[in-house]
């Protein structure tokens, strides 16, 4: 197939470049140097040259705190980059595989999030996401994810590795709950989606739901450090408290991929092995 990726400078991007190309496709990944997707004309001439058969649209300005501060911002890339995006797909009969995110519910439901369950962003970033998957109509699908990690770019165990090498004690909260996705598996299950060509809406997580506090002492764990460093806090306890507020429960029940009969991705200890083993490697 004929992969157009946007986004394709960031963690999850630059995987989905690689899992594409290794898959025997025709792979154009464009960073946001090269394609801004706030720019119709240039969105519109890119997808009419390169023909692609899906779009995998992974740009998002992903600075959650900051998108409160900013909210045209967050709507003109999140929301209206989208648009653009879906409109030059119309033009040449692609598909449109859409990243989205956790953060469009607003956490306080007891169990796991189903594709089905009503959204209600509680932030910024989470409501331009939305709008986002609004814009989308036929021959697309939604992939939500949450917790993203990755070889490429800033996250949350590349911080975790770096807190415990520069402190004694680490605190994170213990009220949050998500399930931490590592970005290679991410796009490989991405891969398939687009390549059996799967419209509507799919939850995409690493398995195993944890807390940020949890998450540390596996992170710690795995990189053969005493868990005991990290501490729980309260999230109502941080200092300073955070712009856009975090959903308490962000675990998402992969409902959708389990009725198709796709089999779900690994327990996330498996993938946090293998990066934190690369980390090393790649530091050493
Ligand atoms: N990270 C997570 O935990 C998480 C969780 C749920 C969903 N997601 C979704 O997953 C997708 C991939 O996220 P990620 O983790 O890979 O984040 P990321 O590393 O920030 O990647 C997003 C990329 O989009 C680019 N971008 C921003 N504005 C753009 C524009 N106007 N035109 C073109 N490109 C633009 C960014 O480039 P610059 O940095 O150069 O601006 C960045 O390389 C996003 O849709 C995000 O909403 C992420």
């Amino acid at each position: 197939m004929r992969i157009l990726i946007t986004g394709a400078g960031g963690q999850v991007g630059r995987e989905l470049v690689s899992v594409f190309d290794a898959g025997g496709h025709v792979v154009a990944g464009f960073d946001h140097a090269t394609l801004d997707i706030t720019n119709r004309d240039a969105v519109r001439a890119t997808v009419v040259e390169f023909q692609p058969d899906a779009i995998v649209h992974s740009a998002a300005w992903t600075a959650v705190d900051a998108c409160e501060a900013d909210p045209d911002r967050a709507f003109a890339v999140n929301a209206m980059g989208t648009r653009f995006v879906v409109e030059a797909c119309r033009l040449v009969g692609a598909a449109v595989h859409y990243i989205s995110t956790d953060y469009v519910f607003d956490g306080t439901k007891e169990s796991p999030y189903v594709e089905w369950d009503q959204t209600n962003p509680q932030s910024v970033y989470g409501a331009s996401k939305l709008a986002g998957e609004h814009e989308l109509g036929e021959n697309s699908s939604v992939i939500r994810t949450s917790w993203v990690c990755g070889f490429h770019g800033p996250n949350m165990v590349k911080t975790i590795l770096r807190l415990a090498a520069e402190n004694e004690t680490l605190s994170f909260v213990n009220d949050q709950r998500g399930c931490p996705t590592f970005a290679d598996d991410l796009a490989a299950m991405i891969a398939l989606l687009v390549v059996e060509r799967r419209t509507g809406v799919f939850h995409v997580t690493n398995a195993g739901p944890v807390s940020w506090y949890e998450f540390a002492r596996e992170v710690l764990a795995a990189s053969g450090q005493d868990p005991d460093r990290v501490l729980p806090v309260a999230t109502a306890d941080l200092q300073p408290q955070r712009p856009a507020p975090r959903p308490a429960n962000s675990v998402l029940d992969h409902a959708a991929l389990r009725l198709a009969g796709i089999d779900t991705m690994a327990d996330f200890r498996e993938p946090l092995l293998r990066l934190v083993t690369a980390l090393n490697k790649a530091s050493n």
